[in-house]
């Protein structure tokens, strides 16, 4: 069901408030073709009600043809700020990006970030803006988890289904999504709430066995039968299992590139407003399923590109995969067990 303009122009209100955007402050708003003219037009109104510049910058899509699909993650090479210069200048002089088309995984938003800007992702229908608008509860949830991931040294991930997984962790940064940005530098995905990092190189080791119910994005697909991915020295070395198995073998050799198999970010879901079945309801170039991802409990891991973390493989093929039923423990000490967040019985 749609929202109003109110609805939505008030969620903005609040992630502009939450981010520290300020009068005379500039914000560009980044475009494309598949930019939502509702969330545009909303932005705009928030922005400028808090006596605030807003700039459009609307970009030509990259990787259309390259893709299997619509679903912006499905190929994330190149951007529309490759050898976009005047672009890039034109962001790093903003105060705030706010990202209505997905720049992902690029150089130049590295470049941007470390010029101090500040970069908020939001391309998810209204309807889920709104349901998930972030709270600075939001933020405490996932700093308090990212501490205790920033102290672990390894991950361990182990489910009935017959997973147990193991990472090495300390050589990368944290990825704390929160929903807002209220720090130069910061990038954020609204909506999110979960927390990642990337295991050290070559550390991925175990069997990950993905249960039907289990979700691949950007498939959007919910398996219906196991699938068993084997992990060694820090890549997917072999997926079996029945159709499904098939089906992401081809879509990952498509793409011709080793590095597309290799572990990218693990984490897990600390939203309780993002739920499990809300994909099964939206056609899949509705959304990029984002409600799987932040889900509160799940185990959400990845292959492909660890250039968003500062590595340097830049691979076009990214899978999410979040899982239930899955137990993580950091250094032994469980903060998931059998889907179930262990804080909310602390
Ligand atoms: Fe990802």
């Amino acid at each position: 069901m749609a929202v109003s303009d109110f609805e939505l122009v008030q969620a903005w209100r609040q992630v502009l408030e939450l981010s520290n955007l300020k009068a005379g402050d500039t914000v560009a708003l980044l475009t494309s073709g598949d930019t939502n003219a509702q969330t545009l037009r909303c932005a705009i109104i928030a922005v400028q009600e808090k006596g605030a510049i807003a700039n459009r910058l609307d970009l030509q899509p990259t990787n259309g043809a390259l893709s299997f699909s619509r679903d912006p993650l499905a190929y994330v090479g190149k951007t529309p700020l490759t050898d976009n210069r005047a672009a890039v200048e034109m962001l790093k002089a903003s105060t705030m990006v706010l990202d209505l088309m997905t720049l992902l995984f690029s150089a130049e938003q590295h470049e941007i970030l470390a010029a101090g800007g500040r970069i908020l992702l939001a391309v998810e229908p209204p309807e889920v803006l709104v349901r998930m608008t972030p709270t600075a509860e939001d933020r405490t949830r996932v700093l308090a988890a990212s501490a205790k991931l920033q102290a672990a040294k390894t991950m361990r991930v182990t489910s009935a289904a017959g997973t147990d997984a193991s990472f090495a962790l300390g050589d990368y940064p944290m990825l704390e999504e929160y929903g807002f940005v209220d720090a130069p530098g910061r990038w954020d995905h609204w909506p999110s709430g979960f927390l990642a990092t990337w295991s050290n190189e070559g550390s991925a080791e175990g069997t990950i066995v993905l249960a039907p119910g289990d979700i691949l994005l950007p498939q959007k697909s919910y398996l219906s039968a196991p699938v068993t991915c084997h992990l060694e020295k820090g890549f997917v070395r072999a997926i079996e299992g029945g159709f499904e198995a098939e089906h992401l073998r081809d879509y990952m050799d498509s793409f011709n590139d080793p590095e597309v198999y290799a572990v990218s970010h693990i984490g897990w879901g600390l939203q309780h407003r993002a739920h499990w079945s809300v994909m099964g309801f939206y056609d899949r170039e509705a959304s990029i399923g984002m409600d799987p991802r932040a889900c509160a409990g799940n185990f959400l891991w990845s292959t492909g590109p660890n250039n968003e973390a500062g590595g340097t493989r830049d691979t076009a093929c990214h899978i999410d995969i979040p899982m239930r039923n899955c137990t993580v423990m950091l250094d032994g000490v469980a903060v998931v067990q059998d889907g179930k967040l262990l804080e909310d019985q602390e």
